[in-house]
């Protein structure tokens, strides 16, 4: 019941902030995102899933992939990135889809990009073990993100902030160990990507 409701949130919320989502995030993450993408190193025929591709700043990153598909609880924000694919040349496939519950075959995908959405969507394990069925025997997902340092407990300022941050932004107080933990995939590069590490860029391999 949670994970509908918060997913239907998350909607609304996002089909709210879809005008101006450009403005505040697209130059304080840039650099990230091209890091996090080099390190994937995605083939030009390769299958990559943007899962929670928001208005598709990742494109930018990703011009020459010719099997690229997006989605989005949003459509609010998929419009916005159907409209930078079209400016960019880019054809990609482009769905409105839950990413706790994919409507991918097993074994699809060579690589999965998930950028600033492990600490939104509302169940993250059960969006990771989506990505564990739809990625390919060897296949790789990159995670750029905010996490809570593995082994540390959140302190009392950091829980009572999380209860505002989630209203409006993200979760602050998730262990990306302790997700990743809940499937087979494993990590294969680990980075800082700011803010003392809270912000990580992480490649895991099934
Ligand atoms: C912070 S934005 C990140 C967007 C994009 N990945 C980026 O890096 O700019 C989070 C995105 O996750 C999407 N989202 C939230 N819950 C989702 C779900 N259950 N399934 C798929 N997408 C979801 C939101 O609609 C939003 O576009």
């Amino acid at each position: 019941m949670w994970p509908e409701f918060a997913t239907r949130y998350n909607r609304w919320r996002y089909n709210l902030y879809a005008p101006v989502y450009d403005r505040v995030v697209a130059s304080f993450f840039a650099a990230r995102r091209r890091r996090s993408i080099e390190l994937l190193a995605p083939g030009p025929d390769e299958r990559i899933l943007l899962l929670g591709a928001g208005t598709g700043l990742d494109l930018d990153y990703l011009q020459g992939c010719r099997g690229l598909t997006a989605i989005d609880v949003s459509d609010g924000m998929l419009a916005r990135l159907r409209r930078r694919a079209a400016r960019l040349g880019l054809t990609l496939d482009v769905r409105e889809m839950d990413g706790q519950r994919l409507d991918f075959p097993d074994a699809h995908f060579d690589a999965v990009i998930l950028h600033l959405i492990l600490p939104v969507i509302p169940d993250p394990v059960a969006c990771l073990r989506e990505v564990e069925r739809v990625l390919k025997p060897g296949g790789r997902a990159v995670v750029f993100d905010k996490f809570l340092a593995d082994g540390r407990r959140p302190g009392l300022w950091r829980a009572s902030a999380n209860l505002l941050t989630r209203l409006i932004a993200t979760d602050i107080d998730r262990q990306l160990g302790v997700i990743v933990n809940q499937t087979t995939l494993h990590i294969e590069h680990d980075e800082s990507a700011g803010m003392g590490g809270f912000f990580r860029i992480v490649l895991l391999r099934k």
